[in-house]
């Protein structure tokens, strides 16, 4: 497929091959950027699931879990372009947009989750929740699941096993505790019907250990599906008994929905829902501006309370009109084109094609997901479960060459991660299968 709208950039910036880009990047921006591919691709223009390259060929996109409602949605665009067109401020003045987001991302939270606080990312929204679990518990330790990522900030590399315990990381800090990911298929307990409760048992004695030093849990942080955990939907029963354990020693809980939320899982608007409980904070940040930087943290009236020390919470950009605007514009596209019920069917599809295919394919081991939120894990020897991570590079490089976007995570990066944007469809799934299974046959 090929791109049938013209690369017109509004901007006079020289158009530069790839080669010269990456030499200029590597000279003179941040070496730690990385590019994914072995030969990066160049993109210039994005419409719902597709990215377009500086040639035109089309590229169907199954990594960006940001651009929720489709890239460069014409509606959230429009409202972006509109505000922006009239007045961008800061919340020092009033304004209808901010207090409408907050009015609406609260219909969709379960009481007592009220009230919003508007951040510029992911890591700011988990940032800023570390500081309202602390001052409302008056505590210091925090517990966090192996693997996981809450963000690039000093505070969040910190509760981030995926970072400090990755290359160039410092290790685990003395307040933090590290859970077991409660992973059923290759972790501590197999798939028995308790190991929700075995896996969320690890959180009593993580408080004991807190307690041995002398410190209390201020605040426990998990996914509500670990994405870089290897995308493991999390056992019945797993959140409640870590919720219990974190609560009776006087602490908080926060559902990072950073990468699950608004909708992706299908079943449910928050994926922590699946597990019947209800967090003390919740973090949002990706889909939520559909591209636009934008996170959010959503409380309730106690833990805010708390939070009110005499000290302003001032955000120079957060929460300001356009940001709100187009993150109305956000939830207006889930609503009216019905994007959680399209993830749930989708997502199914694609489940079932996968497994379909892992009968078929002994290099696949496990398939699990929700939504379109979806892991395929790689192994070398079935049995064994041996992860098989250069198999599973090579199925992203392969189908790459077939213009199909995918990554790989997990903590021997094995699993292929599929998250693509929501409006991700039947007939882009079937595509996915068709190659896949072709891929799978030469690999
Ligand atoms: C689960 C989770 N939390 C927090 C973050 C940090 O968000 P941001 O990159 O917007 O700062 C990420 C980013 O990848 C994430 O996946």
């Amino acid at each position: 497929m090929t791109d049938s709208k013209p690369d017109v950039s509004p901007l006079s910036v020289p158009v530069r091959s790839q080669e010269e880009i990456l030499r200029l990047r590597r000279q003179h921006l941040n070496p730690t950027l990385s590019v994914s591919y072995r030969e990066p691709l160049k993109i210039v223009r994005g419409e719902g699931a597709w990215l377009y390259d500086q040639d035109g060929q089309a590229y169907l996109d199954m990594v960006n879990n940001v651009c929720h409602v489709g890239h460069c949605h014409p509606r959230v665009v429009a409202a972006g372009q509109a505000q922006m067109a009239r007045l961008n401020t800061n919340t020092r003045y009033l304004h209808d947009n901010i207090v409408e987001y907050a009015l609406r991302l609260n219909s969709t939270l379960p009481a007592p989750l009220s009230v919003v606080f508007l951040t510029n990312s992911g890591t700011e929204a988990n940032d800023l929740a570390l500081r309202l679990a602390r001052a409302h518990t008056c505590a210091q330790g925090v517990l966090v699941l192996d693997h996981a990522y809450h963000g690039h900030s000093p505070s969040m590399i910190e509760l981030s096993p995926y970072k400090f315990n990755g290359k160039g990381g410092a290790g685990r800090s003395p307040h933090v505790r590290v859970l077991p990911m409660p992973d059923t298929y290759r972790g501590l307990y197999g798939p028995s019907g308790d190991a929700g409760q075995r896996y969320g048992a690890h959180a009593w004695s993580a408080v004991e250990s807190l307690q041995a030093e002398s410190m209390a849990p201020a605040v426990f942080y998990a996914e509500s599906l670990l994405g870089c955990g290897g995308q493991i939907v999390l056992p019945p029963g797993y959140l409640a008994e870590a919720y219990e354990a974190v609560r009776a020693a006087g602490g908080v809980c926060l559902a990072d929905e950073v990468q699950v939320g608004f909708g992706r899982v299908g079943n449910h608007l928050w994926a922590f829902e699946e597990q019947g409980v209800v967090p003390d904070i919740v973090t949002l940040g990706k889909p939520i501006g559909n591209g636009h930087p934008m996170g959010a943290v959503v409380t309730t009236p106690e833990i805010a309370a708390s939070f009110v020390t005499g000290m302003e919470y001032f955000n120079t950009f957060a929460g300001n009109p356009v940001s709100c605007a187009i993150a109305l514009a956000v939830l207006d596209v889930i609503e009216e084109e019905q994007l959680q019920a399209h993830a749930l069917r989708v997502g199914q599809f694609l489940l079932d094609g996968l497994r379909g295919l892992q009968q078929r394919f002994d290099v696949i081991g496990d398939v699990r997901g929700r939504g379109l939120f979806i892991g395929a894990e790689f192994v070398s020897d079935r049995d064994t479960r041996t992860p098989d991570p250069q198999r599973a590079r090579a199925v992203v490089e392969a189908m790459k060459a077939r213009h199909i976007l995918l990554s790989t995570d997990g903590p021997d990066d094995n699993v292929l991660k599929i998250k693509p944007p929501i409006v991700f469809s039947q007939a882009n799934a079937e595509r996915f299968l068709d190659q896949l299974d072709e891929v799978l046959r030469i690999l």
